[in-house]
This record gives C-alpha cells, structure tokens and sequence, in this order.
C-alpha cells in the first residue's frame, strides 16, 4: 500500500454525494458505505487511493482504519498506487483464456511496451492482470476504466488502444457485432417481432 499524498478530503460535489451514499443505510450502519464512498474517493483522486483517502474515508464512518485498508486492499477495484489515465485490465482467467486471452495479454504488452503491474512512462496507460471480471459469456475481454470491451482479438485489441492513444473514444461492448450476450451465432429463441415484449 503506497501512502501518496498527505492530506484528502471530497470535494464539494462528493460531499454531496456521499451524503446520498449515506442515507441508504439506517442510521448506526453506516459502515455499509465503505465501499461506496472509497469508489468515491478513488474517482476523485485519479483512479487510486492513498492513504490519506481510506483515512478520510474511516474518519467520515466512524471506523477503524484497518478496517478500511482491508477493504480496499482486498477487492481489485480499488488502486493504492497511481494508475495511468486509462487503466487496461485484461481477464485471464480460465474462461478468458480458454477463448484466447493469452493472445490479447500479448497485443496490450506489444501496443503498450509495457508488462503487468506498470505504467508507460507518459502516465497514458496502466497494464494490469484481472481475474474473472463477470463477462465470461463474451471471452476474452478487457476492462479499461469503466468499460468492457468483448469477443476480443489480437487485432480488435490493437484497434482499441489505437484509439485510446489517438485521443478517440472507443465504444464498448462486443467487437464481432452480436447484441451484448446474445448467442455469437445470432438468437435461438424469442425471435418473433414480440420478443421485447416476453417472447408472447
Ligand atoms: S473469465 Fe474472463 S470474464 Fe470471466
């Protein structure tokens, strides 16, 4: 865990939000807001948090700060170091790799200069390796900041980065056209003009 900066505190739209975040528990659970409020804390602060954020974000519930530094340092979703601007998570568990995701590690390190656990040196991208990352379906696949980008090839995946290093905005989502889950090969039921309405 890298401590960073010294001091952290939410900005006034955050304050607002996290009030928000707040009243969905009942009063005396508070604590339920952790994460919340440290996914909070981390957009404002460039992607990652140092320490002076899990202490803000304990001092604001009333916990003590170990049990904020588990939280964060035991779900991926949270970085207690600096990230790049575009953060580049490339699943490669089984599922992942079974439908090629050594090919897709092997195009991000190649288009980045890069390897896992680091950053190119103009802050641009953050390379990491991820577990499971609930997209199975549409294998291999990357997140990069909040968004999926699926069915993946070595080309597709050079194509993304291109447009990320060009300044463009990539769309999420399938790279071979099928409608977000569906079969690869089109649907197999449901398929009549009713189906948004039940399939009836
Ligand atoms: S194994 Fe890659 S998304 Fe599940």
């Amino acid at each position: 865990m890298t401590g960073g900066q010294e001091t952290f505190t939410f900005n006034a739209e955050n304050v607002e939000k996290a009030k928000d975040v707040l009243a969905k528990y009942p009063e005396g659970w508070q604590e339920s807001a952790v994460m919340p409020l440290l996914d909070l804390a981390q957009r404002q602060n460039q992607g990652w948090l140092p320490k002076a954020a899990m202490d803000f974000v304990a001092d604001m519930l009333g916990m003590p700060p170990i049990r904020v530094y588990e939280v964060a340092t035991f779900y991926t979703m949270y970085n207690t170091k600096p990230v790049g601007k575009h953060h580049v998570q490339v699943c490669t568990n089984l599922p992942c790799w079974l439908r090629g995701s050594d090919e897709i590690t092997g195009q991000c390190k190649k288009s980045l200069g890069i390897d896992f656990g680091m950053t190119t040196e103009d802050g641009m991208f953050t390379l990491s390796e991820a577990e499971c990352l609930g997209a199975c379906v549409n294998a291999p696949m990357i997140q990069i900041g909040d968004d999926y980008f699926e069915d993946l090839d070595a080309s597709s995946t050079k194509s993304i980065l291109d447009e990320l290093k060009n300044g463009a905005s990539p769309k999420p989502g399938s790279r071979t056209g099928r409608h977000t889950c569906e079969p690869a090969g089109g649907l197999t039921s449901l398929t009549g003009k009713d189906k948004d309405a039940g399939g009836k």
